[in-house]
């Protein structure tokens, strides 16, 4: 299925003096990501930790030793100032057509919510108090973050994550499909090719992009999905709708899940392990465990920043952490999800990291499998 730039009722309509300036951050992106980034190692080498050799008398060792060395580059300090501004460009970009438009969308989302035809569902809580290490932060910038809930139509959230993450994308070479869906598909058909999951779990959905892939993957499976913020939960459900997919969103805490042991044959995350802390993400990781059912299967996907080859390139990753609001970036890059997932309950011999290639575009992800016992 094809989701990104996907056409949907509750997508907003961006103008061509919209798209002019969004086609603009896709580029300035590219080049800053896909092309100058690579470089970053290289000025650290011969420029920042010989500045800093001088300045010390020695080389710099310390991670924080290291992020000083980097600023002595002055052509590293251009690429931060300039990918810095270029994030904040992103969401100016596409918030200028989810607020223009927005009447319209919230209108075009009520009526699929309330639509009597409806596929799906949508359950939210309004006593829920979305996690505030998540919820009291412009993760990646956005803003009013993932917990953004301006009232009972409100959908601002959905929409300026779907629009900015296809503008993020597209200026970081990934494709038009949903590759993230689309790696797990195609392992789960390499590596466990008699499996067709009845039950799906999509845990941290956001605006549904892989959930509504996989009910249209397999359309006779009941496909759950959990996220925290209410915004973002109608637009997923709305979306969901106007694309003609059966999707049932909840609005829940992945680590605090009201679904009983054993009911699903998947549980899947996206790119969710590296926006929460370490209590979080075990919690999460031992959630899923519970309910998928003995012979079901865990994938928990996440973005291929984990093997970084030496000291130097770590500091540079965590450029995110420091500069794009990405707490966590750091904290899932060094985790030790092989243990997370022994303690969760699964046998060490079932849990298997991967290193995948996305299916269009040059990007590759980075996923840990299991299948329970029993
Ligand atoms: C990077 S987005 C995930 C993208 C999405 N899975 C996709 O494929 O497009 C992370 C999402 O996780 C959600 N999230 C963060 N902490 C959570 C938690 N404790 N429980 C459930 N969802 C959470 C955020 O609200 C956000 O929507």
């Amino acid at each position: 299925m094809k989701v990104r730039d996907l056409q949907h009722e509750v997508l907003p309509q961006a103008t061509p003096e919209e798209l002019s300036r969004q086609r603009a951050v896709v580029s300035l992106r590219k080049l800053l990501n896909a092309r100058v980034r690579s470089g970053n190692v290289a000025r650290y080498d011969s420029e920042g930790a010989p500045a800093f050799a001088a300045r010390q008398g020695r080389q710099p060792q310390s991670p924080e030793e290291i992020r000083a060395a980097l600023f002595e580059s002055q052509r590293y300090r251009m690429w931060s100032a300039a990918n810095r501004s270029a994030q904040e460009m992103l969401w100016v970009s596409v918030g200028e057509p989810v607020y223009r438009d927005l009447d319209r969308m919230s209108a075009a989302a009520r009526a699929l919510i309330d639509a009597p035809e409806r596929k799906g569902s949508l359950t939210l809580d309004p006593g829920y108090e979305p996690s505030p290490e998540v919820a009291d932060i412009d993760i990646h910038l956005q803003p009013g973050g993932y917990g953004l809930d301006r009232g009972p139509d409100d959908v601002v959230a959905g929409a300026l994550y779907e629009t900015g993450g296809n503008v993020f994308s597209f200026g970081q070479g990934a494709g038009r499909s949903d590759s993230k869906t689309g790696v797990a598909v195609r392992l789960l058909g390499e590596h466990f090719p008699d499996f067709t999951p009845q039950r799906i779990l999509d845990l941290g959905c956001s605006a549904g992009a892989a959930s509504a892939a996989y009910a249209a993957t397999y359309p006779d499976a009941d496909v759950h999905a959990v996220d925290i913020g209410a915004g973002m939960l109608r637009y997923a459900h709305a979306r969901a709708e106007s694309l003609g997919v059966a999707v049932h969103f909840h609005q829940m805490d992945a680590s605090a899940l009201s679904f009983a042991d054993n009911s699903f044959d998947l549980v899947v995350s996206h790119n969710l392990l590296h926006e929460i802390g370490a209590e979080k993400r075990r919690g999460m990781i031992r959630e899923a465990a519970r309910v998928v059912r003995p012979g079901g299967i865990v994938i928990h996907q996440d973005v291929s920043i984990r093997f970084e080859p030496t000291i130097v390139h770590q500091v540079e990753r965590d450029w995110d952490t420091h500069f794009n609001n990405e707490r966590h970036w750091h904290t899932y890059a060094s985790a030790d999800l092989i243990a997370d997932m022994r303690a969760a309950g699964f046998d060490a011999e079932g849990i298997v990291e991967h290193n995948l290639p996305a299916v269009q575009g040059a990007i590759r992800w980075y996923a840990i499998t299991a299948r329970k016992q029993g």
